[in-house]
């Protein structure tokens, strides 16, 4: 560009979209009213309050239009669902009208029509798991520091700061239909249940109450014995069980909406009833039983595997499958997405569709433990649109996950999905602004189990950055449509496959630098003598000179046989097997011929390829959308997709190089040569090095 046009480009930003900086703090909720609306509702409470001041907020329907809002009963009506139409919202509950005055503006300004409708959620309990210790840090949180602790210096106060904030934050909740939250860390503090901290419990659910989200807090199983006084929290013990009841007693007190408990037993050092010779459903029920006359759950996590043992995988369902019937309807098991650890590509953990008396609940995990934290650009919800969708066959074809978990196929007493929050101090909340999709995908999925991924990534550019009205005349939408909205849509519909084609494609998980356990960088080769042989990455790739993958057909681990048919039998075959997951399934000779007539070798390394170059193209699309968004979310981004791209690269080099060793053939010739060195890799933390 000369300079000439180089001024004219600059004069076109300027006059064309606004420049003024957005920090992404608003998230969604940016949209201002473009007229009024004459609202008639009969009665009043907070959370109408809320509604009514919403709708004033960011009304942007017909100037001066009549809108009624209707607490009445109706039987189509499920929990807090609602009755959409162009003037009327109409549910059982107050917080049903809430749910319909949000959907109402959505549908305003993400140029929707609305028809006479009903929506229901699809679970009863959507609800976000914060990993957040009682110190203020959050485990796996890449947004700064905690949003409801902090240090001990400051104790457990609570400042109108922070009020404001956990204000923000239930609407933002409230806005997608989450109506939980777990406070803290599942690895909980035994000061979790202390009067000091359920105080401060107290002052949270206050603000959270009139936005609808009610209060669940992580326990220590073991509380009895190290804050009771007890000798003992062996869950069949008169004095231990009395413990947990006047406890439960104490908490519905000060918090009498309370939700009630998530526990981690016997999983990662955590206590648990196998301590005391007992089961999960011993411990579990217990529990269960104290919280019961409150309407209180228990949401036990399925997240347990030996140390050592021959397949990880497996194991959850060996421990939980004996014990299906045996639970209380206010138990429902937690059970992660897949069955090792929230890898960016696993199968469906067996035990949906396979447990038929026990209520279960999916874990989805907001946070990018696995995916890049909040460095790079990777949109989940396709890869929740995936598990929801996969088949278990549990009543024949069509029994996908989504409908073994919401009481479609089985009536459970309780339906919940939980997703662990990506939720911290940074001004954007969520450390990359587009990671503030995923909280996003994780509400709307929990309310509609149904809604795609497109839709979701659609709406949410819309309200995230469409443009504001102050904007010049010779800015129109079809425009932004053209040049921002499709193409960035396209890159949050590619980015989770382009992370699993640089990081762990065809089917490998898990094979990450465990240097400071960050799971963040490549770490193929890391077992250092001592670790625990699960904890590392030849545990689960084995690659070898005949070849690499874990086999878990039944000449294997057996892991196949935990799905029905015809899973089973597609997943044993190396032939039927979906190449997405081959080396999940199977170990692979290095000449394997896949399906597109390469050999397995070459394929690792085109895909490893493909990854990088799908990043670089993210690059080019998002420097071209500069002039359709402000400047300071423009720059935020760019940047980092810098480091994605390098990081990428990093993927690819380490991962190729070290297999190479295995496979002993050369990498393809037409695609481009690493530039890193495998030494150097080995030596450092991908997360320390490109900080
Ligand atoms: C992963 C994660 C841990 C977490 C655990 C869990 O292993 O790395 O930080 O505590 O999952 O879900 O309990």
């Amino acid at each position: 560009m000369n300079m000439k046009s180089n001024i004219v480009f600059f004069i076109l930003i300027l006059t064309t979209f606004n420049l003024h900086a957005e920090d992404g703090h608003n998230l969604w909720l940016r949209a201002k009213s473009t007229g009024s609306v004459n609202i008639v509702c009969e009665r009043r409470s907070s959370t109408l309050d809320i509604a009514k001041q919403e709708l004033e907020q960011s009304w942007q329907g017909k100037d001066g239009a009549k809108l009624v809002l209707t607490v009445k009963k109706d039987k189509a009506i499920k929990y807090d669902g609602f009755k959409l139409s162009d003037n009327e919202v109409q549910a059982n509950t107050e917080l049903g009208i809430l749910y319909g005055v949000y959907e109402l503006l959505r549908r305003q300004q993400t140029g929707q029509t609305i028809q006479n409708e009903i929506s229901n959620p699809s679970y009863e309990r959507r609800v976000l798991n914060h990993w957040d210790n009682l110190d203020g840090s959050i485990e796996r949180g890449y947004a700064g520091r905690s949003i409801f602790w902090h240090d001990n210096e400051k104790g457990y106060a609570v400042t109108d700061k922070e009020k404001n904030l956990w204000k923000e934050y239930a609407r933002a909740n409230a806005s997608i239909g989450i109506n939980g939250a777990v406070l803290n860390n599942v690895n909980s503090s035994k000061l979790m249940l202390t009067p000091q901290c359920l105080e401060k419990v107290k002052a949270i659910a206050e603000v959270l109450r009139p936005y609808g989200i009610k209060t669940y807090l992580s326990v220590k199983f073991s509380s009895p014995s190290l804050i009771g006084g007890l000798k003992t929290s062996d869950p069949l013990n008169p004095e231990v069980i009395k413990w947990w009841k006047d406890k439960v007693k104490e908490i519905y007190k000060i918090v009498p909406d309370f939700g009630g408990f998530l526990i981690k037993a016997s999983s990662e050092g955590q206590p648990g009833p196998q301590d005391y010779g007992r089961s999960h459903a011993d411990g579990a029920n217990m529990m269960a039983d104290a919280l019961k006359p409150f309407g209180g759950i228990i949401m036990w996590r399925a997240f347990v595997y030996e140390a050592n043992s021959k397949d990880r995988a497996c194991q959850a369902y060996k421990e939980f499958m004996p014990l299906d019937g045996k639970f209380r309807d206010n138990v429902i098991i937690q059970v992660k997405n897949g069955p090792v650890d929230f890898q960016p590509r696993e199968p469906f953990t067996p035990l949906f569709g396979a447990m038929k008396k026990t209520s279960v609940m999916p874990e989805l995990q907001i946070t990018q433990e696995y995916l890049g934290h909040s460095i790079q650009l990777v949109f989940l919800a396709t890869m929740w649109e995936e598990f929801l969708k996969s088949d278990t066959y549990q009543e024949g074809v069509g029994s996908t996950v989504a409908r073994t978990t919401d009481g479609s196929i089985f009536p459970q007493k309780h339906t919940a999905i939980a997703g662990v929050a990506n939720i911290g101090l940074d001004t954007n909340w969520s450390g990359h602004h587009f990671a503030q999709a995923n909280w996003y995908a994780f509400g709307r999925m929990a309310w509609n189990n149904q809604l795609t991924s497109e839709k979701i990534a659609d709406e949410w550019l819309k309200q995230t950055f469409s443009p504001k009205e102050e904007k010049a005349e010779n800015s129109n939408v079809s425009d932004w449509q053209k040049n921002f909205l499709i193409p960035v849509k396209q890159i949050m519909l590619e980015s989770r496959e382009a992370a699993v084609h640089y990081s762990m494609p065809l089917g490998l998980h898990h094979i990450f630098a465990g240097i400071k356990n960050t799971h963040y960088g490549p770490g193929p080769w890391f077992a250092p003598k001592g670790t625990r042989i699960d904890w590392t990455p030849p545990y689960y790739h084995k690659a070898d000179s005949t070849g690499i993958g874990f086999d878990r057909t039944t000449k294997g681990s057996g892991a196949v046989s935990q799905y029905h048919e015809p899973l089973s039998s597609q997943f044993e075959n190396p032939a039927t097997c979906p190449e997405i997951y081959l080396l999940w399934f199977h170990h692979v000779p290095w000449d394997y011929k896949m399906k597109d007539g390469r050999i397995l070798w070459d394929e690792l390394c085109y895909t490893y390829e493909k990854g990088v170059n799908e990043v670089r193209q993210f690059q080019k699309d998002w420097d071209k959308i500069q002039p359709y968004i402000d400047a300071q979310r423009f720059s935020d981004v760019q940047s980092k997709l810098r480091r994605q791209c390098r990081d990428a690269q990093i993927w690819k080099d380490g991962c190729i190089l070290y297999f190479q060793q295995y496979s002993r053939r050369p990498i393809p010739f037409d695609i481009e040569r690493p530039v890193y060195d495998l030494n150097y890799l080995m030596k450092t933390d991908l997360y320390d090095i490109l900080k």
